[in-house]
């Protein structure tokens, strides 16, 4: 699996990776996210960062909850962060990239929510080198939206797109500076899990 997602990266930037968890992991995984949701713990995400950082709701809808390396009552959790832990480290060790990082939060779209064209790098700032994004939405159907559309040209949001459904397990990773993507309003409640692997 980390060796596949390692020759897309250096053929192209962005890589596509099915069941990334397993059977069980990735259920469970939703299952935390959806007790955090239904807990309250979610907030509307903003757009920017620093003083610079803004509801904006013509931008993007969906409602996020940054995940907590130390959450004792999320062990899925847990689970997925050593995972992009060997991931980083794979990563290091066969492009050089003092990636030392992650951050990543739990993102729910409602119904009708979406995210439109963007780059996930802040301006001004080279931190966030590659994004992570793990889908945890069993029985996805055609028709419920909430697809992530992901420009494969680097630095261009025209040419050529991937339309990627957001299935349980599927992992996207992409240069965060390099590849425009958007996610598509989705019909029903959407959930994943975004995040980016930091350099200095
Ligand atoms: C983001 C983002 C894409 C997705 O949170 O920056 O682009 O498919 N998410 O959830
Ligand atoms: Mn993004």
């Amino acid at each position: 699996m980390i060796p596949a997602l390692l020759s897309d990266i250096d053929r192209q930037g962005w890589s596509i990776l099915p069941n990334f968890l397993s059977r069980e992991e990735g259920p469970a995984l939703a299952g935390e996210c959806r007790t955090a949701w239904r807990g309250g713990e979610f907030h509307r995400a903003g757009v920017g960062k620093g003083a610079g950082l803004a509801i904006r709701e013509d931008i993007r809808r969906d409602h996020v909850l940054w995940l907590d390396a130390a959450a004792d009552a999320a062990p899925f959790q847990k689970i997925y962060l050593e995972k992009l832990e060997q991931l980083r480290l794979a990563l290091n060790e066969r492009f050089y990239l003092g990636l030392f990082d992650f951050e990543g939060h739990f993102a729910i779209y409602p119904e009708g929510a979406f995210y439109k064209a963007h780059l996930d790098r802040h301006q001004n700032t080279q931190e966030r080198l590659l994004t992570v994004i793990l889908y945890l939405n069993e029985h996805w159907l055609p028709g419920d939206g909430g697809e992530l559309k992901l420009w494969t040209t680097q630095g261009q949001q025209d040419g050529p797109s991937e339309i990627i459904e957001p299935h349980m397990g599927t992992l996207v990773v992409f240069l965060a500076g390099d590849h425009w993507h958007e996610v598509l309003p989705a019909a029903k409640n959407r959930m994943s899990i975004t995040g980016w692997f930091l350099t200095r």
